[in-house]
């Protein structure tokens, strides 16, 4: 697809047919009004885009998130801004030796707060010589490949989602103090099975695995049930795009339309990301 705005002109190559472009012709430095809506308008249609060559520095990087909207706070930095202090919303993902990558699980960020963040935007500063590839799930495909009887059974159901153990325990080592914080201020919340995409209208099969504890109103063993189908349901490569990681590559995402995993094969080698989420809306379920 080429359009051409009034900055510059756009081109947008797919990486697979469900999900994911790469895009050129955008200068991720400029956030005028129409620039950002171009982007936007490319995300909507693509669901995750990638741009080479592309190392913004972290003042460019969230003037760019501000073009979007509000950036969002990680909960747990939330809790542990000084009163008066400005909270820093950009994070720095630095996997060690001593510090082992953590998100090697499908998972849709946030999403055991009220409202989970609408897009993230993820800056590959350092990379591993081979390995860390990340990989987002379409979850727009996902749910519109079940079969009618399936979807609408799916239709409506409604799932508790919690803070993770992982996240738990990085709480546990500021205290235990700051654990039960988290916990108080952030108590489970129920979101819709089926997620209606707020601007396309779309339907996504929003699932978090880790995050994820209950189906609303089944027995535990029905709920455990349909979970683990749900999990092993979204491991279909179709639904899949992969990226391999080159520096200076920076990726924006759809939250509401994709799960998304980063691969820890390239522990213990050094890589350093820098990412930062966008506000959204609480996710709701239209027929
Ligand atoms: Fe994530």
């Amino acid at each position: 697809m080429t359009l051409t705005s009034s900055l510059s002109k756009v081109t947008a190559t797919p990486v697979t047919p469900n999900i994911g472009a790469v895009i050129d012709g955008i200068d991720l430095t400029d956030s005028s009004p129409d620039n950002i809506a171009a982007i936007y308008q490319l995300l909507l249609e693509h669901g995750v885009l990638f741009f080479r060559n592309s190392m913004l520095e972290p003042e460019q990087h969230k003037a760019l998130a501000k073009g979007f909207g509000k950036p969002s706070i990680f909960p747990l930095f939330e809790l542990l801004v000084k009163p008066g202090s400005e909270p820093e919303f950009l994070t720095d993902i630095v996997d060690a030796h001593d510090d082992p990558p953590k998100a090697d699980i499908w998972h849709t960020d946030v999403t055991w707060v009220a409202e989970p963040p609408k897009l993230a935007i993820l800056q590959a500063v350092d990379v591993p010589e081979s390995g860390g590839d990340t990989l987002w799930a379409d979850l727009h495909a996902a749910y519109e490949t079940l079969s009618p009887p399936m979807q609408d059974f799916f239709d409506g159901l409604v799932v508790t989602h919690r803070v993770s153990e992982v996240i738990l325990d990085a709480a546990r080592r500021g205290g235990e103090k700051l654990a039960s914080m988290l916990l108080e201020k952030f108590p489970p919340v129920q979101h819709p099975l089926i997620r209606t995409h707020p601007e396309t209208g779309r339907k996504a099969l929003f699932v978090a695995d880790e995050f994820m504890i209950a189906i609303d109103g089944m027995h535990e063993d029905e709920s455990q049930m349909w979970l683990d189908w749900l999990r092993d349901y979204i491991n279909n490569p179709n639904f899949h795009v992969r990226w391999s990681w080159t520096q200076g590559d920076l990726a924006i995402w759809d939250e509401r339309r994709t799960n998304h995993r980063a691969l820890s094969n390239h522990y213990p080698s050094y890589r350093h990301m820098r990412r930062c989420t966008v506000a959204g809306d609480k996710p709701y379920f239209k027929d």
